[in-house]
């Protein structure tokens, strides 16, 4: 996996027959947040969301729970698809909060200053990871929050976890860098050690970045 390219072909192929959102499997209920996402927007209003690589919609719906408007955007159908079924047994009003898009991110453009946070879970494309957050950062409303979370370089040092991740690792600080520091604020800039219990059972240590940072409203 350390060769994959991370096209289309290769998600739709990875979510095909209901294929899980690489969070540890499946197994968590469909409103059970990533923990770093339900820490880090604790202290934050719901607003408008963008997810940005959203998978099989596991934080998009934990947003909708929360309040939040979201626009969840992935490029797999075969994510989306399966997303909106869990979406629909959810029902209103959670299901009606999430609007499901097929996108690519190394090209979509969101609207600039669209959302009050722009969140991006694990998402490793085929393109520079500095555009992809870039344009992400770009989507954010003054005042508003991007959220990242990735795979930590420290993850590769034995951790099987990791292994397949070659290539996409990335620490917050190197996210943080992105960001011009007249404009944002960065809040948490973190490398956070965490387990996961995956599919079948086994418990796992993931090696995570994380990165929070306020858009300025620059009065
Ligand atoms: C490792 S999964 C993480 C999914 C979800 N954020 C989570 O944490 O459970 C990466 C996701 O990014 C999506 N993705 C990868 N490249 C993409 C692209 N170019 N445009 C949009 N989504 C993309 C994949 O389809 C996949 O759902």
């Amino acid at each position: 996996m350390s060769d994959a390219t991370y096209d289309r072909n290769y998600w739709e192929e990875r979510y095909s027959g209901h294929g899980s959102d690489h969070r540890g499997g499946h197994g968590h209920g469909a409103l059970e947040a990533n923990p770093h996402l339900a820490s880090e927007t604790a202290p934050l209003e719901p607003g408008s969301a963008l997810d940005a690589g959203c998978g099989t919609g596991t934080d998009a719906l934990w947003l909708a729970g929360q309040g939040w408007q979201v626009t969840a955007v992935d490029i797999a159908e075969n994510a989306l698809e399966t997303a909106r079924a869990r979406a629909q047994e959810l029902g209103a009003p959670v299901a009606g909060r999430v609007h499901w898009q097929c996108e690519d991110l190394t090209t979509w453009q969101p609207p600039a200053g669209g959302y009050a946070l722009v969140y991006s879970h694990y998402v490793h494309t085929d393109a520079p990871y500095a555009d992809l957050y870039r344009r992400l950062a770009a989507a954010v409303a003054p005042g508003g929050t991007l959220l990242v979370v990735g795979h930590h370089p420290d993850g590769l040092h034995g951790d099987a976890a990791h292994a397949g991740h070659h290539g996409t690792q990335l620490t917050a600080q190197q996210v943080a860098d992105l960001l011009d520091a007249g404009e944002w604020t960065v809040e948490t800039a973190d490398a956070r050690v965490r387990t996961a219990t995956v599919g079948d059972g086994r418990e796992i240590t993931l090696h995570d970045a994380v990165l929070r940072a306020r858009r300025n409203t620059g009065r």
